[in-house]
């Protein structure tokens, strides 16, 4: 179990809650951050009754920058480029970023993924990119959670049975998050390569929800089959 800190910007959300949650119920303290540290203390509450547990702890966004080593980014897509702006001078420098960010648009009720960011035309391939490329030299950028709804993650009586995918330029991060999300019980990691893929499991999430609405399916998710490897025989 790692000794490093974990946080949320910002922890209120409903898929910050829904990952906060499941790190807890597998072990994990999970410092929850929001613009207003009253927020983030209500949640706090909520959160560690729901469990029955004090796993959670909260304060600005700002403290949780400042405090926590592995930092879960999980605000809208438009709102990245002035939290980076805000928070960026205080991350510590040798943090790690998990980009749960998609940017989506919709158009006759399907899902997109959108070339916007911030409001604006987007220079960057993905939101993962963009965040390595604007953050202080030794932090690392994740991408995670990319492709697993809140819905999903919220429903804690209901097992997850899922694939998270991980992509990032540093194969130590990408392992040491897999030690991290080994532990949440029905999650199975795969690497998905460099932050070069992050555009894809970014689309992927806009293909899933499309894939619900067509079909009138609930709750569909990516599983990847293959054959059984040699070890796992
Ligand atoms: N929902 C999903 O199923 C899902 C799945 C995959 C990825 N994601 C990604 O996860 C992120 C959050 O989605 P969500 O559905 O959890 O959203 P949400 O429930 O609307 O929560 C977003 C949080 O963002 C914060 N926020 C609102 N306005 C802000 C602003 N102007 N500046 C900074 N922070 C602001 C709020 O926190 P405070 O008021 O406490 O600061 C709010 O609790 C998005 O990037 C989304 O693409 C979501």
């Amino acid at each position: 179990m790692t000794k490093k800190k974990i946080g949320m910007i910002p922890g209120t959300g409903k898929q910050s809650q829904g990952i906060a949650l499941r790190l807890a119920q597998a072990g994990y303290k999970v410092m929850i951050g929001s613009r207003s540290s009253e927020k983030a203390k209500t949640i706090v509450e909520e959160l560690n009754s729901k469990l029955s547990v004090s796993s959670f702890y909260g304060d600005e966004n700002k403290e949780v920058v400042k405090q926590c080593d592995i930092l879960f980014f999980v605000v809208p897509p438009e709102y990245i480029c002035s939290t980076l702006e805000d928070l960026g001078s205080d991350i510590k420098t040798d943090a790690t970023i998990v980009d749960v960010i998609v940017p989506l648009t919709f158009e006759a009720g399907l899902a997109y993924c959108s070339e916007d960011m911030c409001m604006e035309q987007f220079d960057y391939p993905s939101v993962s990119e963009y965040i390595q490329a604007t953050v202080p030299e030794g932090v690392t950028v994740v991408g995670a959670f990319k492709t697993i709804s809140a819905a999903k993650l919220n429903r804690l009586n209901h097992p997850l049975d899922v694939d998270v995918f991980l992509t990032s330029n540093s194969q130590e991060a990408k392992n040491e998050l897999k030690e991290i999300i080994f532990k949440i019980e029905g999650l199975r990691v795969l690497d998905a390569g460099p932050l070069a893929f992050s555009r894809t499991t970014e689309q992927m999430t806009a293909f899933v929800i499309n894939i619900n609405k067509l079909n009138k399916l609930k709750h569909a998710s990516f599983r990847v089959i293959s054959a059984a490897s040699k070890k796992q025989k």
